[in-house]
């Protein structure tokens, strides 16, 4: 194999990873997510609704000027783009769907109004219902929208921010907003998203922090109308929702059990197209009301079951075994343990590949993401931030990225970085996922 040394590997860091089309096995926090036609999902602040065997996600597409894009699945993992996306409107933010009567309904923020669209098939053909609407009873206008179906079937638009507060509508029968129903104010939230458990209502909502993530936090009541309780964290605070911000809960009803997953953006620093997901179970505490995230760097849920699993055949290499490569491209002597620097590579060699895409789990810890960061090459393939191909590098020790591994034992895996040695960046391994 040809040696390739730091400099070219940094010379080309940037390039979009190439990655053969594969059926999705895992839903990867903060990872670069596929759809089946192997375009990356540009659908954020958005949310998940189930009919029949069929989950329609909708979202605000960055690449196409902020229209509500669709996609559709019978797995949660694998997203079909709808045939066509809705592209009557654009700079919809958070456009979330509903079916108040026999119709489909979309409503998202425009200018900070309502803006509604309507159709009667729920994957295309929307038209513009009415103009932008601001909302009872003040004539309100807001920017973060959610949505909430209770369980005698009525819609709630959630909506929240230029007022601070959180602010619950009815959607009437007709498809227009109705009476507020409730509101929360009890400090500067956005990104409202709930669901029931055992008849308590659970609002979660993000703090005001533009693009970059914040602690996002719980509320809970016995009826909409209120008194809401809290607000607690939903996540260790450090973690910062785990990179994330708040766009809507799923309730997943099994065979076996209920399932709640939350579903948040992890927003690029302009809300891009680069923006990422952070899909993550949840777990209720009835008795005190506490919703905590249930942190997996992968799991898939069985949609029939409701079963939350996580990957259970991995291969692990230690750094122990690695090579350290200099800026000369020889091998040194020492072997990989300490922080990499910028001028020489840690590689692994004869990594057992599958053949196609594959999940590889980097372990590694780094003292100050704000100083540099990892960057990752397969075979002859460019070098890529990590970042790239996962947001929560840096922010979490094990971080999977998906790469094309050949058949067999014969991968050499890379890894470099980019920026300052006092990023610290010490990698403790590699571990190959295999199913
Ligand atoms: C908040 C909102 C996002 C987006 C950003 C813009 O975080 O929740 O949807 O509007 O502000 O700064």
């Amino acid at each position: 194999m040809p040696s390739l040394s730091p400099l070219l590997l940094l010379a080309a860091i940037g390039a979009a990873p190439n990655l053969a089309n594969a059926a999705n096995s895992w839903i990867v926090p903060g990872a670069a997510w596929l759809s089946t036609s192997n375009t990356k999902i540009d659908a954020h602040g958005g949310m998940v609704l189930q009919r029949g065997d069929t989950f329609y996600w909708i979202g605000q597409a960055a690449s196409h000027s902020v229209q509500p894009y669709m996609y559709t699945s019978t797995d949660l993992l694998n997203w079909a783009p709808a045939k066509n996306p809705q592209n009557s409107i654009q700079w919809m933010w958070r456009p979330k769907l509903a079916k108040p009567n026999g119709s489909f309904y979309i409503y998202g923020q425009v200018d900070r109004n309502v803006q509604a669209l309507i159709s009667t098939s729920i994957t295309d053909n929307y038209s513009v219902s009415g103009g932008k609407v601001t909302l009872p009873p003040n004539a309100y206008t807001y920017s973060d929208t959610g949505m909430f179906q209770d369980d005698d079937g009525t819609w709630y638009l959630l909506t929240s921010a230029d007022h601070n507060n959180v602010q619950i509508n009815r959607i009437n029968s007709d498809g227009s907003i109705g009476p507020r129903v409730g509101l929360m104010a009890k400090g500067a939230y956005e990104a409202p998203g709930m669901f029931k458990v055992d008849g308590i209502y659970y609002l979660i909502v993000s703090g005001k922090t533009g693009w970059r993530s914040n602690p996002n936090s719980v509320f809970w009541a016995t009826s909409l109308g209120g008194s809401w309780t809290g607000p607690v964290g939903i996540a260790p605070e450090a973690e910062k929702t785990y990179n994330s911000q708040n766009t809507f809960q799923l309730t997943l009803k099994g065979s076996s059990r209920t399932t709640y997953i939350y579903m948040g953006d992890s927003w690029d620093s302009k809300g891009g197209p680069d923006s990422n997901y952070v899909w993550l179970p949840m777990t209720v505490d009835k008795a005190s009301k506490k919703v905590s995230l249930e942190y997996h760097a992968q799991w898939k849920v069985d949609v029939k079951t409701g079963a939350v699993s996580t990957p259970g055949l991995k291969t692990r290499y230690e750094v122990q075994h690695a090579d350290v490569v200099g800026r000369d491209g020889l091998a040194g002597r020492k072997k990989g343990g300490g922080p990499i620097s910028s001028d020489s590579l840690l590689t692994f060699r004869n990594v057992a590949g599958l053949g196609g895409r594959q999940w590889v789990q980097i372990h590694y810890r780094v003292t100050d993401r704000t100083a540099g960061e990892a960057h990752i090459s397969v075979n002859d393939e460019p070098a890529v931030n990590v970042s790239s191909l996962n947001h929560r590098a840096g922010y979490h020790h094990v971080v999977p990225v998906e790469l094309n591994l050949r058949a067999g034992s014969v991968n050499t895996i890379s890894l470099g970085m980019t920026g300052r040695e006092e990023a610290g960046i010490v990698v403790e391994g590699l571990e190959v996922v295999e199913d």
